[in-house]
């Protein structure tokens, strides 16, 4: 029988003393589990215990970890010169190098030292649990236990279950997740679990609006935080992350789902992995850095103008939510066109070429308008060969009454609604596989990127149907079949039901 993860007397091992590793053993330690460490490398233990014992005392001197409680984590760690040494393990958790073969002959060699009733986890980021427990004898006890780094910060830990995985394996590693102060979410072995892949999204259809030249890193990151609620934009987060990790995990993903359109990133990202700018770690990436990290680029994002605001707009579709915007800038409307004054549309998935052709609309002096991710921050746009005149003045009337602006190239769905509905559709999808449960996808989303809404909780905000509406515009204006709606979302959609409402019982 497994021995319960609260039991006084269970005892965790860990394999690998590197980034990961120590970050697991830090938390184990602070939730008073006791820790056997091993690393191969010569003094590899040792160094790691250097690592975790520093931050802890450290914590200490902060009054966020009890002197005691220190005393007592010394007792409970062990560091070990072999794997021998691992044997009366209730579990183990492996973060050695992402390697399958390093990590099949390691399992391979701890079923050999330890108990039946020993758990073997896998912090594996992109390896499946099924290819590693497929060199094991007990598949049963095989399942992943996937943290996120820095480990002590991330309150989120995937438990992943293998074809095989026994239900107690899992209950008992959601049970060490809690003891380690972390919230697990159950997930489906398949790549990129649900973290990696439900970020897909964010990242590569930003690198899509890149490659389309729509707009520039800046101006995609400040529509993305102001207009959206993202705590960081998909360009500056890709930088902090590193194109040497991004890239590579995006064309696992890709790959691994049978190079779904969906899931495929654009060339500015190989451009960047090509040129050695990872990003932060190496001063350029979408942005510029210096040693400590920090800015040193000025690109903000902002429009600017020295323009007149319009004396008088032509409004000719009725939308409220525009109306009251207009009428908050103290700007005469009309419906009719005049022949002189811009042209203002809030468009929902619709670039202006498309609608001044639809409508017969004089695409000079036409601007579209984002009304859906409008907040103070404005995003407009225009069609190729419109007359920039009537996008600064319109910028003007806003930039006047207090708002930011930012005025993009023609695009289908603008930035944000692009991009919303992007990482709505692949949550959803993501349900639709039978990954996790729609709440569990929503939390770990939340958990695991700091996004403020999870991307089914996304689709309920703005609207399940408008969300379909978006995508069938792109994917009408563009042809490509990377932004074919799911059909968990469509069907939801068409029967007027929540985005959270369940399938057929599994
Ligand atoms: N770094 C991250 O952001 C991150 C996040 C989630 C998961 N992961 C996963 O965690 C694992 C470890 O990542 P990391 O960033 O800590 O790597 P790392 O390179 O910092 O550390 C790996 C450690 O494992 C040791 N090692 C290698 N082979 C070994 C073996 N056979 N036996 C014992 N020790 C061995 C190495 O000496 C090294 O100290 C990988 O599977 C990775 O995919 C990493």
């Amino acid at each position: 029988m497994l021995k319960d993860p609260e039991d006084r007397t269970f005892r965790l091992g860990v394999i690998g003393a590197g980034a990961m590793g120590q970050g697991i053993v830090q938390v184990a330690l602070q939730g008073g589990v006791s820790v056997i460490l091993f690393d191969a490398r010569e003094g590899g233990a040792e160094s790691g215990r250097a690592g975790v014992f520093a931050r802890l005392e450290r914590l200490v001197e902060k009054g966020k970890f009890a002197g005691d409680d220190l005393s007592k984590a010394e007792d409970n760690f062990t560091a070990a010169g072999q794997l021998s040494d691992f044997a009366d393990c209730d579990a183990i958790v492996e973060a050695v190098f992402e390697d399958l073969e390093v990590k099949q002959n390691l399992f391979a060699e701890l079923e050999d030292i330890v108990s039946d009733d020993c758990i073997l986890a896998s912090n594996t980021s992109s390896i499946l649990i099924a290819s590693i427990a497929r060199a094991c004898r007990n598949r049963g006890r095989i399942a992943g236990l996937h943290f996120f780094n820095p480990v002590p910060l991330m309150r989120l830990v995937e438990v992943i279950k293998g074809p095989e995985t026994r239900d107690d394996v899992i209950k008992a590693l959601c049970k060490l997740g809690e003891r380690l102060g972390r919230t697990p979410v159950v997930a489906k072995d398949a790549p990129g679990f649900l973290v990696n892949h439900g970020g897909r999204a964010y990242t590569t259809e930003s690198m899509r609006l890149l490659h389309e030249k729509v707009a520039t890193p800046a101006e995609i990151d400040a529509i993305m935080r102001d207009c959206c609620g993202f705590r960081m934009g998909p360009c500056e987060l890709m930088d902090l992350t590193g194109v040497d990790v991004n890239y590579p995990v995006s064309r696992i993903i890709y790959e691994g789902y049978d190079d779904d359109p969906r899931l495929k990133t654009s060339f500015p990202h190989l451009a960047l992995l090509s040129a050695g700018n990872f990003g932060r770690k190496t001063g350029t990436g979408n942005f510029t850095y210096d040693e400590k990290g920090q800015r040193t680029d000025t690109a903000s994002g902002d429009f600017t103008t020295e323009s007149l605001p319009a004396a008088k707009l032509v409004l000719p579709d009725p939308d409220a939510a525009l109306a009251d915007l207009v009428k908050g800038l103290g700007i005469a409307t009309i419906v009719d066109d005049d022949g002189e004054s811009p042209i203002l549309v809030a468009l929902i998935g619709e670039d202006c070429s498309t609608y001044a052709a639809r409508t017969g609309t004089d695409h000079c002096r036409f601007v579209g308008i984002d009304m859906l991710c409008a907040t103070k921050r404005i995003t407009l746009m225009q069609s190729p060969g419109a007359d920039r005149a009537a996008l600064e003045q319109v910028a003007a009337a806003l930039l006047a009454a207090g708002h930011q602006v930012t005025a993009i190239e023609d695009s289908p769905g603008f930035v944000a609604q692009r991009m919303c509905a992007m990482v709505a559709n692949l949550g959803c999808e993501m349900a639709q596989i039978g990954l996790a449960t729609p709440e569990e996808i929503d939390l770990a989303m939340r958990l695991g990127l700091g996004y403020p809404h999870g991307p089914l909780e996304l689709a309920e905000k703005l609207g399940a149907k408008k969300i379909v509406q978006i995508l069938e515009k792109i994917q009408d204006i563009t042809g490509e079949d990377r932004y074919r709606p799911s059909l968990w979302l469509r069907r939801r959609a068409q029967l007027g039901l929540p985005v959270h409402t369940p399938g057929r019982a599994a």
